[in-house]
């Protein structure tokens, strides 16, 4: 089909055409009399009038009814289809908040629909018409936050049929999460996982696909869901044959399973607009950076040669030019200023691998304008590679972890770039700040794409590669 312009534009040309060929029939003006020029004169005028009022309704009219306005489908890539579970699977642990965990009440880390508790003591600290889009959230609410936003998201289906994805709303993490712990049986561990499963494999959109255009959302690490001894830590829930076929999102996933997708942890900043994102970037790019870089964590004080040990040292070593904060115990997760607060002093934070690959202070980092140093490819490369730029020196430096074992430098590696060098890093962390934040609004923002919306749109794009051949499911 046309452009709206072009068939506009072609609809005068040719009025304007007809309007050229009638006044060649006219007689030529040196052979009319004097007296009856003005009347020919007016006569063409408003002849011209008559045809200029009709060329700006007819386009108009045959576009209303001809041609309807090009605008894109934002559901080019499909729709998805949100399965209504028995509360058991989400409703019905959130209402037990209390009891997700063995050590503490949950309740308050996963109110305000997952984002938690608003933040405190960040007067100061990041601009005050930003603080009420600061939370102090909990790195596990991720099944929450999703659920929310698909139930108001634009491409929703209520029809099956029309759906290109299928969404199980089941806190996988959330229903896990206490059974990791202390001496539950496997039995009890698995239960929640067979019982979905069993669910959705009795529905009857199951059988089109086997589950190829089901996905879900699992909260924590994949590794919690992969028992594969039964001497072993957490569920087998991704080993269960049901789950096969199911994408599933996840703040860290295993690199060699397709299945597997890494998501951005969920971190405390819930941008309301896009003019909160605007704000935000400039406040990270203008920021005044007083030290190198920093670390944030724990050491394993029992653990002989631990390589976080080996990254404060090295921290305490660089005195000024680098600043530590010790997170033992909870003081990181609960949310704290003070985390925030050395991100956003420092050009570069040291992101070794924690108990798994991937930490949420990457993301906490990255949001601060700092440049994150990463000593494992599978920290963040192999991770999330629909949240994070493809060329990984853009946005950050890898020293390989030996190296630092064998007394690199880590100093010396980052006092080698130069002002320019780290200033266009940092904006390329900028650049991508809204994909890695999740918005406080369930409609999203305005114009500007947050995790949630590339996780989706990444599901749907998948979703349609599988009806390629190649992907050969379809029966
Ligand atoms: C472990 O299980 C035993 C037997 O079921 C029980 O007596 C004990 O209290 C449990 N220990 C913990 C730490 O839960
Ligand atoms: C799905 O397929 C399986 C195996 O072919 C069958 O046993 C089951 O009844 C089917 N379920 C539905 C809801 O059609
Ligand atoms: C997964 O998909 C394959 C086809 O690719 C199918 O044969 C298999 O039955 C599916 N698994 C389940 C659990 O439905
Ligand atoms: C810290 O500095 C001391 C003294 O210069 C040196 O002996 C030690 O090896 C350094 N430690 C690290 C981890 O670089
Ligand atoms: C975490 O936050 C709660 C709520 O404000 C507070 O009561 C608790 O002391 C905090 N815990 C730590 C370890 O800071």
């Amino acid at each position: 089909m046309l452009p709206k312009s072009s068939i506009v534009s072609t609809k005068l040309n040719s009025i304007e055409r007809k309007c050229s060929s009638n006044t060649l029939h006219l007689p030529p003006f040196s052979f009319v009399p004097h007296v009856n020029r003005l009347w020919l004169l007016l006569f063409i005028v408003s002849l011209q009038i008559t045809i200029l009022f009709m060329a700006r309704y007819l386009p108009l009219h045959h576009r209303r009814t001809h041609f309807p306005s090009p605008e894109p489908d934002p559901c080019s890539s499909g729709r998805i289809y949100v399965y209504n579970l028995p509360p058991v699977f989400n409703q019905e642990l959130l209402d037990k908040c209390d009891e997700l965990n063995p050590w503490s009440s949950s309740c308050e880390a996963l109110s305000n629909g997952g984002l938690g508790r608003k933040a405190t003591g960040l007067y100061g600290v990041v601009p005050q018409e930003l603080i009420p889009a600061w939370y102090w959230t909990d790195q596990f609410a991720m099944e929450i936050i999703y659920h929310n936003r698909i139930l108001n998201h634009e491409c929703r289906t209520m029809e099956p049929d029309s759906a290109t994805a299928f969404y199980i709303p089941f806190y996988a993490g959330l229903a896990v999460g206490k059974y990791l712990w202390s001496n539950y049986s496997l039995k009890d561990r698995d239960r929640y996982c067979e019982m979905i499963l069993k669910w959705v494999q009795d529905q009857p959109y199951w059988n089109a696909s086997g589950g190829w255009d089901h996905f879900m959302t699992m909260g924590r690490i994949t590794w919690d869901f992969r028992r594969s001894k039964n001497e072993d830590w957490g569920s087998n829930c991704i080993y269960m044959p049901g789950m096969r076929n199911i994408t599933r999102l996840l703040i860290e996933r295993n690199p060699w399973d397709y299945f597997d997708v890494g998501v951005p942890y969920p971190s405390g900043f819930h941008p309301r607009s896009d003019s909160d994102i605007f704000q935000w970037q400039n406040f990270v790019r203008n920021r005044r950076r007083k030290t190198l870089f920093c670390f944030a964590g724990a050491p394993r004080g029992a653990v002989k040669n631990d390589f976080r040990g080996l990254l404060l040292s090295q921290c305490k070593n660089a005195s000024g030019l680098c600043r530590a904060v010790n997170c033992a115990g909870t003081r990181c997760s609960n949310g704290s200023s003070v985390i925030l607060e050395t991100f956003l002093d420092s050009d570069f934070c040291l992101q070794p691998r924690g108990d798994s690959f991937t930490r949420r202070s990457i993301f906490d980092c990255m949001i601060a304008g700092s440049i994150p140093v990463f000593f494992w490819h599978r920290s963040a490369y192999l991770q999330y590679q629909w949240f994070l730029p493809s060329e990984s020196k853009s946005y950050s430096v890898f020293i390989h972890r030996d190296e630092v074992k064998t007394g690199r430098s880590i100093k010396n590696v980052l006092e080698s770039y130069s002002r320019e060098e780290v200033k266009k890093m940092r904006e390329k962390v900028i650049e991508y700040i809204p994909k890695l934040v999740y918005a406080k609004p369930e409609k999203g923002l305005e114009s500007i794409k947050d995790a949630f919306d590339v996780a989706i749109d990444g599901v749907l794009k998948r979703n349609k590669e599988h009806e390629q051949p190649g992907y050969k499911w379809r029966r």
